[in-house]
C-alpha cells in the first residue's frame, strides 16, 4: 500500500513525520524525535501530553474531555488519544515538552551538562533573580531566538521573526549589494539585525515573565554575511572573489556596545566561521551534530541558495559551499514559492492519466510549489518515465496532466478549478532545468569532498535547515541529489544551527569546541577546481527511470 504523503508537523520544533492514521499524535511525535511529556505512559489520565491541534483529528471521547478540563474546546487535545485524519500541525506548549534542558539535535536526545560562562564569571550573583541567556540563529530569511535559564539550562521560550533586512533584498547577494553600496547601507542592515534581536529578546522575556535585564549572555550564529552585518564588520571582501571574510575568529563583545538591551554587564559571543560561504551557522551545525566525533562517514548538508556541505569521518572533516541557486527555495520556478501555507510540498503521481496527489502546507488549495514539492514532482515524473535522465519530457507521453503548453511540454500540478489561484499550476521544462542546476551543484560538491577523503560512499546524510527538514529522503534520493546514497541513510535534523548556538550558550566547553571544529575542518574551494566542471556535468543527470526509486 502506498504511504500517505500528508504530514504531521510538530511546532515549534518544525519536525515533520508522515501521517499514519493508526498512530496517536504521541506515537508520531516520538517518530519525529519530538519529546512530549507522558507521565501516565499514554493512558489518557495524567493530562501531561496536552497539545494544540490545528487540523482534522479523531474526535475526543468523554474521558479525554474530562481530563482536559478547562482546556477542552480550545483546540487542545491529549496527544496520547488523538489520531490524525489529515495532515495537521501540532503545537507543543512549553509545559508539555519533555526535559526542557535537553537539546534536540540529531533526532537523538542529548543531555547537555550545564556549565555556562555566566555563573562562572559571577555575573548576576548579587540578586536572586534568574540568570538568562539568549541563543540566536540569525538567518538570511528568518531569525530564531531561544531563551534559557543558565543555572538549570531550562528552555523558557523560543521566538521567531522574519529578518527585517528582507526589505533590502530577498537573497544574500542583493542584501550584500545593498550593504556594500555605501556606509549607510551596511549601517541600516546592522541596525535592523540588532533591533530584531532586541525585539525577539523582549518577546521571549515576556513569554517567560522576566525582564531582558536578566539576560547576561547572548550566543549568536549566522552565515558569514549575517555575522559581519551584526558585528558591523566591513562587507567588501564578501562581494567579490575570492569572497574573503573580514574576520573568522570567535568574538566576545559587550552587549551594550552592540545596542542590545540586556543586563549592563551582558556579553555577546559569536561563534567562529570558516570562509565567505561557510559561516558560523555551519560551524554551529557541525557542533550540534557532533561532526568532530562521528564514528562513520557522515555528510551534513544545509541546502538553500548556497549549499553548505560538511563531510566528516572519524579523524577528518572537510567542508565546502556550493552555489545551488534559488530552486530549493522555490525561486526561479514558474509557480515557485517559499515553504509557506498554500505551497505544494509533496507530489504523488499514481499514473500519467490520473490527477497528481498533492500535499499542500496548511491543507488548503495550492498556490504554488516549494523546493521539496519540486523535488517530489520531478521524482514522480522520473519514476513514471515522463522525464528522462537529461530532464527532458519524453516525446511519447501525453495526457490531461502532461501536455504541450506555451513553453513546450508541461506537467499540470493542479488545474484552475482546483488551484488556489484560479489558474493552472504547471511545471515546465525550464523549472526542471532550474532544479537540475541546484542538484548538479550539490552533487558535485559532495563528490569532490568524497574524493578528498578517499570515500566512495557515506553511511548517513543529515539534512539541516528548513529545506532539509521538508525534503523527503525518498524524493531526494529519487532525483539522485547525493552520490550513491539510499533514503534510509538520510534524515532531517531541524534547526541544527540554533541547537549549536544553544550548546555554546549552556556550556562554555562547547564554545571552545566550536573553535576547534572551525580550525580542524578543511575548506575545499570549488571555484577554480578543475574537477568541478566534470563533476557538475555528471551531477546534472537524473537517475534513469527504472533507477529512480518508487516515490
Ligand atoms: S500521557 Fe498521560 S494523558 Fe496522555
Amino acid at each position: 500500500m502506498t504511504q500517505s504523503r500528508e504530514r504531521v508537523v510538530y511546532q515549534p520544533a518544525g519536525r515533520r513525520v508522515r501521517l499514519d492514521p493508526d498512530k496517536t499524535l504521541l506515537e508520531l511525535a516520538t517518530m519525529a524525535g519530538v519529546g512530549i511529556e507522558a507521565s501516565c505512559g499514554g493512558k489518557g489520565t495524567c493530562g501531561a501530553c496536552r497539545v494544540k491541534v490545528d487540523g482534522e483529528a479523531t474526535a475526543p471521547d468523554h474521558s479525554e474531555v474530562e481530563s482536559l478540563g478547562t482546556f477542552a474546546g480550545e483546540g487542545f487535545r491529549l496527544a496520547c488519544r488523538a489520531r490524525p485524519r489529515r495532515g495537521l500541525t501540532v503545537w507543543v506548549p512549553e509545559e508539555s515538552r519533555r526535559h526542557q534542558q535537553v537539546i534536540l539535535t540529531t533526532g537523538d536526545r542529548l543531555e547537555v551538562p550545564v556549565d555556562s560562562a555566566v555563573p562562572a564569571r559571577g555575573l548576576g550573583a548579587d540578586s536572586d533573580g534568574p540568570l538568562l541567556g539568549l541563543a540566536v540563529d540569525l538567518g538570511t530569511t528568518t531569525v530564531v531566538a531561544y531563551l534559557h535559564e543558565l543555572r538549570s539550562g531550562a528552555a523558557l521560550a523560543v521566538e521567531t521573526a522574519m529578518n527585517p533586512q528582507v526589505a533590502h533584498g530577498d537573497d544574500l547577494i542583493s542584501r550584500l549589494a545593498f550593504g556594500s553600496s555605501d556606509r549607510n547601507g551596511r549601517e541600516t542592515l546592522t541596525r535592523l539585525a540588532r533591533q530584531c534581536v532586541n525585539a525577539l529578546a523582549r518577546r521571549a522575556c515576556r513569554t517567560a515573565g522576566v525582564g531582558p535585564e536578566r539576560i547576561f549572555h547572548c550566543v549568536l550564529v549566522g552565515n558569514t554575511a549575517m555575522h559581519h552585518i551584526f558585528l558591523g564588520l566591513d562587507l567588501a571582501g564578501l562581494t567579490r572573489a575570492p569572497f574573503q571574510p573580514t574576520a573568522c575568529d570567535a568574538r566576545e563583545v559587550p552587549a551594550a556596545a552592540l545596542g542590545l538591551e540586556m543586563a549592563p554587564e551582558a556579553f555577546v559571543t559569536t561563534l567562529p566561521l570558516k570562509a565567505g560561504f561557510v559561516g558560523a551557522d555551519a560551524v554551529a551545525v557541525a557542533l550540534a551534530l557532533g561532526a568532530d566525533g562521528v564514528t562513520e562517514p557522515t555528510l551534513i548538508a544545509d541546502l538553500g541558495t548556497n549549499g553548505e556541505l560538511i563531510l566528516a569521518t572519524p579523524g577528518a572533516m572537510v567542508c565546502c559551499s556550493t552555489a545551488a541557486g534559488p530552486a530549493f527555495e522555490g525561486g526561479h520556478i514558474t509557480w515557485g514559492m517559499r515553504a509557506a501555507p498554500g505551497a505544494v510540498d509533496g507530489v504523488e503521481l499514481p499514473s500519467v492519466d490520473l490527477p497528481p496527489r498533492l500535499s499542500v502546507i496548511g491543507g488548503r488549495a495550492p498556490l504554488g510549489i516549494c523546493g521539496s514539492g519540486l523535488v517530489a514532482a520531478v521524482h514522480a515524473l522520473l519514476h513514471r518515465g515522463v522525464l528522462g535522465p537529461q530532464g527532458r519530457f519524453a516525446g511519447d507521453v501525453s495526457g490531461p496532466w502532461v501536455r504541450r503548453g506555451p513553453e513546450g511540454p508541461e506537467f499540470v500540478l493542479a488545474d484552475a478549478a482546483h488551484s488556489g489561484t484560479g489558474r493552472d499550476l504547471v511545471l515546465t521544462r525550464r523549472d526542471v532545468s532550474e532544479l537540475q542546476l541546484a542538484k548538479g551543484a550539490v552533487h558535485a560538491g559532495v563528490a569532490l569532498m568524497m574524493a578528498e577523503l578517499g570515500l566512495d560512499s557515506v553511511a548517513r546524510v543529515l539534512l539541516a535547515g528548513a529545506f532539509g527538514n521538508y525534503l523527503d529522503p525518498v524524493d531526494a534520493c529519487g532525483i539522485g541529489l547525493f552520490p550513491g546514497v539510499t533514503p534510509e541513510r538520510v534524515r532531517g535534523v531541524g534547526n541544527a544551527a540554533g541547537a549549536g548556538a544553544i550548546l555554546a550558550l549552556l556550556n562554555r566547553g562547547h564554545t571552545e569546541r566550536a573553535g576547534k571544529i572551525a580550525q580542524d575542518m578543511r575548506y575545499l574551494e570549488l571555484a577554480g577546481d578543475p574537477r568541478f566542471g566534470p563533476a557538475y556535468a555528471k551531477g546534472l543527470l537524473f537517475p534513469a527511470g527504472s533507477a529512480a526509486s518508487a516515490p
